[in-house]
């Protein structure tokens, strides 16, 4: 493994671990043996969701991660020599574990940048300065990412570090695998489904993301920037 891959392998590590992901070590990366996931615990003090949203969303995570981990024990004893495009049960396989990994870690990076009652963000943090850098201004990510949040179907909205332009993007992912821009490094995350807010906002989207954006816990995102910025300064040496 070289300085680039190492380096992207531990940042990317750490923040599966921090998005409440826990790993069989030096398994989860690879495509040819069975690995085990775990869903994290979170701890959701926010009272800008219902406690029966709450509970739900998270049974759904424990559910996500049960069928990756399934899919992963299947892909390991799965006839590879009768894959094809039009119909194989690998084809299947590796499309729905590519589905379920990303509920599974979009959900962890969710739960665990959301609900920061104290919520704050200075000027002088890195977080802040990167977005201001990148979008022209704090204000503009925020309109940005607003648009993105109400842009995704059942989806989600990503502000990431794009290893491919060395800088950060917003993005809109449908369902949990459509649309997913390669190269990224996600360190904003909101779930768009109807299943994250119907129950307590109805339709009404954009008050559900102004409700969860008013409580960001810039404090998680101030490391996962941290280690963008790590993986920015091998990509650019
Ligand atoms: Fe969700």
């Amino acid at each position: 493994m070289n300085d680039i891959e190492k380096i992207i392998s531990e940042a990317v590590s750490e923040t599966l671990k921090e998005s409440g992901i826990s790993e069989t070590p030096n398994k989860v990366m690879s495509i040819n043996e069975a690995y085990v996931a775990e869903a994290g615990q979170f701890e959701l003090n926010t009272e800008l969701l219902s406690s029966k949203t709450k509970k739900a969303h998270k049974e759904l995570l424990d559910g996500y991660v049960k069928k990756l981990n399934n899919i992963s024990a299947n892909l390991d004893s799965v006839d590879k020599t009768s894959a094809n495009l039009n119909n194989s049960v690998f084809r299947s396989l590796k499309i729905d574990e590519t589905y379920n990994h990303n509920a599974a870690f979009l959900h962890g990076l969710y739960f665990e940048n959301i609900s920061d009652v104290n919520s704050t963000i200075s000027m002088d943090t890195i977080s802040y300065m990167r977005i201001a850098r990148d979008f022209g201004s704090f204000d503009a990510w925020q309109e940005d990412f607003v648009a993105c949040c109400l842009s995704a179907r059942n989806g989600w909205a990503v502000t990431a570090y794009n290893m491919h332009l060395q800088r950060y993007v917003n993005t809109v992912i449908d369902l949990h695998s459509q649309n997913v821009m390669t190269g990224i490094f996600p360190v904003i995350v909101m779930d768009c489904w109807e299943h994250s807010y119907y129950r307590d906002y109805l339709k009404d989207r954009k008050t559900y993301v102004f409700a969860m954006m008013k409580e960001l816990n810039w404090s998680v995102i101030e490391k996962r920037v941290k280690k963008a910025d790590m993986i920015a300064k091998v990509l650019r040496s």
